[in-house]
């Protein structure tokens, strides 16, 4: 019961990853604020609907979770979409989207909640970067420059915000078992099923990441087990690099 105590607030939370973080959270005695587009099927202590790329949504979100929970010492910020696709046919709003979503609303989100940890005694936030943002992989340039942005915030704030207590790190997953990922094989036309087979057989460790592979090491990274790491970017990858 890492969390008892601990009151956290968990974006994507309706998506893959997000929902095997709330679990791990919740299942370690946290109490959890949950926001996605629609979070009335999920179960937590507190939701709240909203679109992350609404900067005034963002910008008030962690003082209200912070009101509705009696306060906030875990923020990950784990939402994100993805843009797949050469520079040449990605238009205007897939940049604006994938800025917005990716690097503008975790901006937003650790700008509010520091202070509120800041005057707590400290607190953690964990962000969910992607290995892609570390090495740049094929063909997906809108998402690789996000991805490093926010592992470059995660550096960035993870020194700057130590002194008050406040660790700062992300979590870099390779291909994980979701529906961002299964749905860029059906919008391909493939089957989502062999497709991950194919590419289970291309990771050392003979399988992709299910969500609770990358949870466990986002809630390990929110926990005092992690109590010296700041502005870390730990590779969750079972043993499979960028190619
Ligand atoms: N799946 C992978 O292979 C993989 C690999 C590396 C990193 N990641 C990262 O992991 C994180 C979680 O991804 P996932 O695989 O669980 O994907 P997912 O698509 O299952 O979940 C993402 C969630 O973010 C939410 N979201 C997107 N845009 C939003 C907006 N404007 N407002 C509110 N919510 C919004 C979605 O509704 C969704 O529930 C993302 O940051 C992703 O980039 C995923």
């Amino acid at each position: 019961m890492r969390f008892s105590g601990k009151k956290a607030l968990v974006t994507g939370a309706a998506g893959g990853i997000g929902q095997a973080i709330v679990h791990r959270l919740r299942a370690e005695g946290a109490t959890v604020a949950v926001t996605d587009r629609a979070t009335a099927d999920l179960e937590a202590e507190a939701r709240f609907d909203g679109d992350l790329t609404d900067p005034a949504f963002c910008n008030e979100l962690p003082g209200r979770v912070h009101a509705a929970l009696g306060g906030l010492d875990i923020l990950c910020n784990n939402a994100g979409v993805i843009t797949r696709g050469r520079i040449t046919e990605a238009s205007d709003a897939d940049l604006a989207l994938s800025l917005a979503v990716n690097v503008e609303a975790p901006f937003r989100l650790c700008r509010a909640a520091i202070p509120l940890m800041a005057d707590a005694g400290g607190g953690a936030i964990v962000n969910t970067a992607s290995c892609w943002g570390l090495q740049p992989g094929p063909d997906h340039p809108i998402y690789i420059m996000t991805k490093a942005a926010i592992a470059s915030l995660t550096q960035c704030l993870g020194r700057d915000h130590a002194h008050q207590n406040i660790r700062v790190n992300a979590v870099c997953p390779n291909e994980v078992n979701t529906p961002m990922l299964r749905t860029g094989f059906e919008i391909r036309g493939l089957d989502a099923d062999k497709a991950v087979d194919a590419l289970n057989a291309s990771v050392p460790l003979g399988r992709i990441a299910e969500p609770e592979d990358i949870a466990d090491v986002v809630a390990f990274l929110a926990s005092e087990d992690a109590r010296y790491m700041c502005g870390a970017l730990l590779e969750v990858n079972g043993g499979k690099p960028v190619g």
